[in-house]
């Protein structure tokens, strides 16, 4: 992380919070479902999937997780209501995970069954390397009973690809992303490069395998290296996806949807985007540039 960003990030909580929302409102839906409803029928009309996320992390008060939970089933029933192109994300410490883990999985138990009711999915997402164990087998425990539940694996993790290797005979579906956690170098690769080629490896093991992966990147290197082993292995359109989160790169976006290829955008919403934003920033130096514009330009 450059010198710069660090600086931006530790004046950032001395910002008012009006003033990161001004560049943070192209990362975030809103404040509340009507407004993520709306972003989705935008990129439904562009040919253009969804997946939805509530905002909102490691939560420590029961009532609160079954706050989240009842805004889950909500939302389900509405993609329903509003025939969206669309499936939903969440996190478990949103859903309990640091409360307990038998918690935890009957909470997204109650969703991905309701999910089923609907024929819609439910994509659990990785969080830091302390949750990394129980995610899976959170996700292994319910996908003996369902079919429309996946899960995320990380390429900067050291043991993603063994985790991959588990469940192969799973056919599962797996989002691979880079991983936006900070991590010791013991458990996470800290060069870039080794996180492109550990990403490329992850990829083709599980293309190989006939997993369903969403591609979930921004880096047209790793989109590259992806579209290759896609053409080598003669996939069809419907064996993968592309995945992005708001905001960011639309042109790349365009350029895969024009090329025929499947592209789901990440849309969170809610009032807990502050955390959100801040995680974004410090993933990714650029960003820092549009908090100092919108600092002078408001
Ligand atoms: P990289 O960070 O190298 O970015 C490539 C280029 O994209 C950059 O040069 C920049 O131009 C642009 N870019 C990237 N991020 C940007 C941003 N925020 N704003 C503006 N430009 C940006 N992580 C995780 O740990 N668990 C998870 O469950 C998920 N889930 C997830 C879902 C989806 C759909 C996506 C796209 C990503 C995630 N991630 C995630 C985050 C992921 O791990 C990773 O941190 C980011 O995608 C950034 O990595 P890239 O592969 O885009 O490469």
């Amino acid at each position: 992380m450059s010198f710069f960003n660090r600086l931006v990030i530790f004046f950032m909580p001395l910002v008012p919070k009006p003033i990161v929302y001004l560049f943070a409102k192209r990362y975030v839906a809103g404040d509340h479902l009507d407004d993520a409803v709306k972003t989705v029928k935008e990129l439904n009309e562009q040919g253009i999937m969804a997946t939805l996320d509530i905002l909102g992390e490691s939560t420590m008060s029961e009532s609160e997780v079954n706050g989240y939970v009842k805004e889950y089933l909500y939302v389900l029933d509405k993609i329903e209501e509003e025939k969206l192109e669309c499936n939903v994300s969440l996190k478990p410490t949103q859903l309990g995970l640091l409360i307990d883990q038998a918690f935890c999985y009957n909470n997204i138990k109650i969703i991905v069954a309701k999910a089923q009711s609907l024929n819609n999915f439910i994509r659990i997402d990785m969080e830091d390397s302390t949750c990394t164990t129980a995610t899976l087998d959170i996700y292994k425990q319910l996908q003996d009973e369902f079919e429309n539940v996946g899960f995320v694996l990380q390429a900067y993790m050291r043991r993603s690809i063994v985790d991959l290797k588990s469940i192969l005979h799973l056919k599962s579906n797996i989002r691979i992303c880079k991983g936006i956690y900070i991590e010791p170098r013991d458990i996470a690769y800290k060069d870039p490069q080794l996180v492109n080629d550990n990403f490329t490896y992850l990829i083709e093991t599980a293309l190989q395998s006939k997993c369903y992966i969403g591609i979930a990147t921004h880096d047209e290197k790793v989109v590259w290296h992806a579209l290759r082993i896609v053409e080598q292995l003669q996939l069809k359109k419907e064996q993968y996806e592309f995945q992005m989160l708001l905001g960011v790169d639309e042109q790349l976006r365009s350029i895969l949807v024009d090329a025929g290829h499947r592209l789901r955008v990440y849309v969170p919403y809610g009032k807990h985007w502050y955390a959100y934003v801040v995680r974004r920033l410090k993933e990714n130096p650029k960003i820092a540039a549009y908090v100092i514009k919108a600092l002078f330009t408001k």
